[in-house]
């Protein structure tokens, strides 16, 4: 049956409304996670399991020397690591999460003015994916083109708070400049030119740059859903600001779910599903999910610093040996995301399955 991807299947709900209509239990479609399993570290709230570990905190403010070997390690073994000294203003971080804080607390009709379809995605959302009657993440989101300049349509950035769209001009303006920072260290760690996966990319003034704000509301039955079930970022490189006063990001290291400590005022970086085919998996992209809990609710910035939508990606020829063929078939950015929105998330399914040359 051929899916109808400009509209939603059925009537959105707004996570937010929901759960400020007070209601003791969450409705079936929410439900994600068994009350009971046989596998607990295969569930969240395992504290025990993982209070000990965290992911790796690099200083970009360091030896340069030091941080490629940090950087490297961290993508190697991890996906995942922090950055402090990132150079981006910490005032500027501060006002980003209040001025989306203040855009998700505004009135219903204020918000709906900015719904989005999935058709583009652009505005005000609650889902991905457009199979009727998936089950359905504990969240809202807003998201935005930023980069290239060109989709850069600040109309269909939210009106108020006033200062909004000019607070997210600036933050983006610095998050792709960090961007561009890690992406110089990933290429020099990897033996390549410094300049190698940025033009890979599609070069400065190609490279896609996306917001996606994250709302998730406080949760009556926070053992049973989640924030965002678990996925890998299909892009490039996502620059991730978390509140800072609630966590809820779990990374899967090996078995385990393991829930990552912010630092203050720190980003926390993670490897999508293109910079590990461009690194013919010497890099890997690892899955991650969001939990939420009934105290507090969470607003984080997730910054996505993407290919070029029709550059084809592929794994680098100087990362291409007799014994370590290229792992995937050369594919833009366009038609690998087309599948993730079409279907929703679902684990790193769709990276597995464009391995190997050989099954497309
Ligand atoms: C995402 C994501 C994590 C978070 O938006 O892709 O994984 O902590 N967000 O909100
Ligand atoms: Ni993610």
């Amino acid at each position: 049956m051929m899916m109808d991807c400009q509209a939603w299947p059925e009537p959105v709900i707004r996570v937010q409304a929901l759960a400020d209509s007070g209601l003791a239990t969450i409705p079936k479609r929410f439900i994600s996670q068994p009350p009971t399993t046989t596998a607990p570290f295969l569930r969240h709230h395992n504290a025990s399991l993982s209070h000990e570990l965290n992911i790796p905190v690099v200083d970009l403010g360091g030896d340069p020397e030091e941080t490629v070997r940090l950087v490297g390690e961290a993508c190697r073994n991890w996906g995942f690591f922090q950055v402090v000294n990132h150079g981006v203003r910490h005032d500027l971080m501060t006002s980003s999460r209040a001025v989306w804080r203040e855009f998700f607390n505004q009135t219903a009709e204020e918000k709906e003015q900015f719904a989005n379809s999935p058709a583009t995605y652009e505005g005000y959302g609650s889902r991905l994916g457009v199979q009727k009657g998936a089950i359905l993440d504990w969240s809202d989101y807003f998201f935005l083109h930023f980069m290239p300049a060109s989709l850069r349509n600040k109309a269909k950035w939210p009106a108020l708070p006033p200062s909004l769209r000019e607070v997210v001009d600036e933050y983006g303006e610095e998050v792709v400049k960090l961007g561009g920072r890690i992406m110089k260290i990933m290429s020099r760690n990897l033996g390549l030119q410094e300049d190698y996966l940025l033009n890979a990319f599609g070069g400065e003034e190609g490279i896609g740059g996306c917001l996606r704000v994250n709302f998730y509301p406080k949760c009556p039955q926070p053992d049973l859903t989640l924030g965002i079930s678990p996925h890998s970022d299909p892009g490039g490189l996502t620059i991730l600001l978390p509140d800072d006063h609630v966590s809820g990001l779990q990374v899967r290291k090996d078995d385990r779910w393991i829930s990552v400590k912010p630092l203050p005022n720190a980003f926390i970086i993670n490897l999508g599903d293109q910079l590990q085919i461009v690194s013919n998996e010497i890099y890997k992209s690892v899955e991650h999910k969001v939990v939420v809990n009934s105290k507090s609710d969470r607003v984080s910035l997730a910054f996505f610093y993407n290919p070029k939508s029709d550059v084809v990606i592929e794994p680098a020829k100087e990362l291409v040996t007799e014994e370590r063929p290229p792992l995937y078939p050369p594919m833009t950015f366009d038609q690998y995301r087309a599948f993730i929105r079409t279907k929703g998330l679902n684990g790193k399914s769709q990276v597995q399955s464009l391995m190997n040359c050989d099954n497309n």
